[in-house]
C-alpha cells in the first residue's frame, strides 16, 4: 500500500485541531474485533505507533491496562491529550517520536508491548524496518494491528465528494488526482506481516455509515496533510467560503424528501475500514 497523503517534514502541521474534532474514530465494531482478537485485558500494555489525536488510544484505553500513544507531531499529542482527558482516561502516556525514533533511542525506553497499532499511520513509516521493530517489541502471542479507513476526499465513491475536489482544485495545483476506490495494492500488508514474522495474520472489513454535517466536511477536508489551511495560504477564507456555499447549494439541490434513506441536511458515506493484524 502506498501514501495515499503527500510527504513533507510536518506533514500535518496546522491540521491538528480539525483532525482531532473532525476525523472519525473507527467505531465500536473494531474495537470490539481487536479485544477479541488479542484478549485484551487489564494487564494488557498497548502500543499506538503514529496516534495522531488518538482515535485508537482513547477508545482502547478504556479497555488495556495501558496504551503508549506516540506520534512525532506534539500538536497531535497535544490535541490528543484533551481527547483522553475529555474521555476520562488517564492510563494514556504521550511520547513524541516517529518509527525512526522507535528503532533507534526509544525502544529501550519504551520496552516491549502486547499489541502495537497503527491507524492510517503506517504508509508515512518505512515499513519493513518498523515491522522488524515491531517483532522484537511485541510479547509473544501478542501481535500488531494497521487500522485504515478510506480517505473520501481523493478515494471517495459519492458525488457530493466529487464535489467538495472540485471546488478544492480551484484552489491546490498540486491536489493528488481523484482515482476513486483502490482495489489492489502492489505490496499488501497482510503479505509484509508475515514476511516479516507474524503469523496467523488476518484481514478484516467494517463498513461504517457516517453523516457527514456542513462543519463537518470542512474540518474533514482541512484535517488532510494535502489540504492542510496552510496550503490555501491566503486563499484560505476564500476556499472555506466557496465550499460552504456549494455545500448547501447540494443541500437546496436535494430538496424535501430525499429518496437515499439518509438525514436531510447532512452528507451520507459508506465507509470501509480495513484491520490487518498479525500475531508473535
Ligand atoms: C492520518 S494521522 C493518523 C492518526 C490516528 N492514528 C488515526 O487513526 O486517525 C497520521 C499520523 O501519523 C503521524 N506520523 C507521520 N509520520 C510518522 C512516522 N514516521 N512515524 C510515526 N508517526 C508518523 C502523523 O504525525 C499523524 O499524526
Amino acid at each position: 500500500m502506498t501514501a495515499d497523503e503527500n510527504s513533507t517534514a510536518s506533514p500535518f502541521e496546522g491540521t491538528e485541531e480539525y483532525y482531532a474534532d473532525h476525523r472519525p474514530d473507527y467505531g465500536e465494531p473494531v474495537v470490539q474485533y481487536l479485544r477479541d482478537r488479542f484478549q485484551l485485558d487489564g494487564s494488557a500494555r498497548v502500543l499506538d505507533l503514529g496516534c495522531g489525536t488518538g482515535q485508537i488510544a482513547v477508545p482502547l484505553a478504556a479497555h488495556v491496562g495501558t496504551v503508549v500513544g506516540m506520534d512525532p507531531n506534539e500538536e497531535m499529542l497535544r490535541q490528543a491529550r484533551r481527547k483522553a482527558r475529555d474521555a476520562g482516561r488517564e492510563n494514556v502516556e504521550w511520547v513524541v517520536g516517529s518509527d525512526a525514533d522507535l528503532r533507534e533511542s526509544l525502544h529501550e525506553d519504551l520496552g516491549t508491548f502486547w499489541l502495537t497499532t497503527m491507524g492510517r499511520s503506517f504508509h508515512w513509516m518505512d515499513q519493513e524496518a518498523t515491522l522488524d521493530r515491531l517483532y522484537r517489541t511485541t510479547e509473544p502471542g501478542g501481535g500488531v494491528a494497521t487500522v485504515n479507513d478510506t480517505e473520501w476526499l481523493t478515494k471517495g465513491v459519492e458525488d457530493w465528494q466529487a464535489d467538495v475536489y472540485r471546488v478544492a482544485d480551484e484552489y491546490l495545483d498540486d491536489l493528488p488526482p481523484r482515482t476513486g476506490p483502490v482495489e489492489e495494492y502492489d505490496d499488501p500488508w497482510d503479505e509484509l506481516l508475515e514476511d516479516h514474522g507474524f503469523s496467523d495474520v488476518e484481514v478484516r472489513k467494517f463498513e461504517s455509515e457516517r453523516e457527514w454535517t456542513v462543519e463537518g466536511v470542512v474540518g474533514y477536508v482541512f484535517s488532510l496533510s494535502f489540504c492542510s489551511p496552510e496550503r490555501f495560504g491566503d486563499d484560505r477564507e476564500a476556499f472555506e467560503a466557496d465550499l460552504r456555499t456549494r455545500l448547501n447549494e447540494l443541500r437546496d439541490e436535494r430538496g424535501e424528501g430525499s429518496e437515499d434513506g439518509r438525514n436531510e441536511g447532512t452528507f451520507g458515506q459508506t465507509a470501509d475500514i480495513d484491520v490487518t493484524s498479525g500475531r508473535k
